[in-house]
């Protein structure tokens, strides 16, 4: 391992790291894989994957039931885990960290669980950049408690409209549901400014990081938001586990998302008390595995020091940003000068879908279509982009052989 005298975390050594990721090593149709699809998940370190493997082969067992060793080992090293991602994103107490299945997951379980405090005429407050997984949940509260969707709208740039924004906060306004990264475009909103403003109405906040905990240091105290998810397989950890960040006093206060083992203090048929937190929240055997895999995909990046990863990855793609631009009929889609981690773009005539196609032909995995984000599309009328995300691991000379494609790509179809 290499390390810096002066911080002493791992250098973002591009050769090295990616001898850490097995999959990095494969070929895709015959040519060496460029994986620029990191926005839908990340590539896994062969940490986690050990780590993984390890627990299926040797210390498998379910937690917080038994007196054995095995179930003894297991909890410890999950709850380490729950540990791991506290001190990650800067949470207070591991108390406040809920596992979950996902982003998707802890966002519903907030519109289930914080919602069945609101009531009739109460207002939620989302923008025009939400992943679909940050708008149907609160559609579906609206539709169940009455309370009313507002949407702040987006500019040409892809940039949030603040001046909007702060017409539509009101003392009816009772939670801002905001992504950190837009997962489409890569725009950065400006959350900090936006938390402070929602908490002068007295509103909570709940903070989407599924694109953003990855690119940049987090600190849910600083930040101010009640509530932060992401999503483990975003971050170099297993699929089917996320994160729920709460606030205590606001987790608290909030009434259970599902019934079942673990989550109760005692059960009779008259009445059921509640477990503490964080296990009010967690309901039956959870992912057991999941939860200590991303555990040791947070031990891996911890290694490095997130601002060079940050500044890393910004330099990869500004770089493709300024070759898309040299390309006749490029639109780059979110043009806005606060970005994280993508690049959004169409070629004039060129339907996205067929361009992903004949990129994957010559070994280069991109997203296609609407990623989940229906309303930008339709703002911008367009059926989709090509979107190419980043990785800690994606080099410069990716970029290279992606322009390569691209044009070999445009050739064909126009
Ligand atoms: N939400 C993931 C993406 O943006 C799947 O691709």
């Amino acid at each position: 391992m290499l390390e810096t005298e002066v911080k002493g975390k791992r250098k973002l050594e591009l050769e090295e790291i990616r001898r850490d990721f097995p999959l990095l090593g494969r070929e895709v149709h015959g040519r060496p894989l460029v994986y620029f699809d990191n926005g839908a998940t990340t590539q896994k370190p062969k940490r986690v994957i050990d780590t993984i493997e390890r627990y299926y082969s040797l210390e498998n067992a379910n937690i917080h039931r038994g007196v054995h060793y095995l179930s003894q080992q297991a909890t410890t090293a999950y709850e380490e885990a729950r540990k791991k991602v506290a001190n990650f994103i800067g949470a207070a107490s591991d108390r406040e960290i809920i596992f979950t299945k996902g982003t998707t997951d802890s966002i519903n379980l907030v519109a289930f669980s914080f919602g069945e405090s609101l009531k009739e005429g109460d207002e939620i407050l989302i923008s025009h950049l939400e992943h679909h997984s940050n708008i149907v949940p609160w559609q579906m509260l609206c539709e169940r408690k009455g309370c009313v969707l507002k949407v702040i709208p987006m500019n040409d740039r892809g940039e949030l409209i603040q001046e909007e924004f702060e017409k539509l906060l009101s003392t009816r306004t009772k939670l801002l549901a905001l992504s950190h990264v837009s997962n489409s475009l890569g725009i950065v909103n400006p959350v900090r400014e936006m938390i402070r403003k929602a908490r002068d109405y007295g509103a909570r906040v709940l903070i989407d990081g599924a694109q953003s905990v990855q690119h940049t240091t987090i600190d849910v105290v600083d930040l101010d938001c009640d509530f932060y998810v992401f999503s483990g397989h975003k971050i170099y950890g297993p699929t089917g586990v996320g994160v729920l960040y709460g606030k205590e006093s606001v987790l608290d206060a909030m009434t259970p998302y599902q019934g079942g083992g673990d989550m109760i203090k005692t059960v009779r048929f008259e009445k059921t008390t509640y477990n503490e937190l964080p296990f009010k929240f967690e309901a039956g055997t959870p992912n057991i595995v999941g939860g200590i895999g991303l555990g040791a995909a947070l031990d891996y990046l911890s290694e490095f020091d997130m601002h060079e990863i940050e500044a890393h990855e910004a330099s990869v793609s500004a770089y493709l940003g300024a070759c898309l631009k040299e390309i006749d009929g490029v639109r780059i889609y979110g043009e806005s000068e606060q970005k994280l981690g993508v690049q959004s773009f169409l070629v004039e005539g060129i339907h996205p879908f067929d361009l992903g196609t004949i990129l994957d032909q010559q070994g280069v995995a991109v997203r296609t279509g609407h990623h989940c984000t229906q309303p930008i599309m339709d703002f911008y009328q367009i059926p989709g982009t090509v979107r190419a995300s980043f990785a800690m691991y994606n080099k410069k000379e990716e970029v290279d052989v992606f322009m390569n494609a691209l044009e070999r790509a445009v050739k064909m179809l126009k």
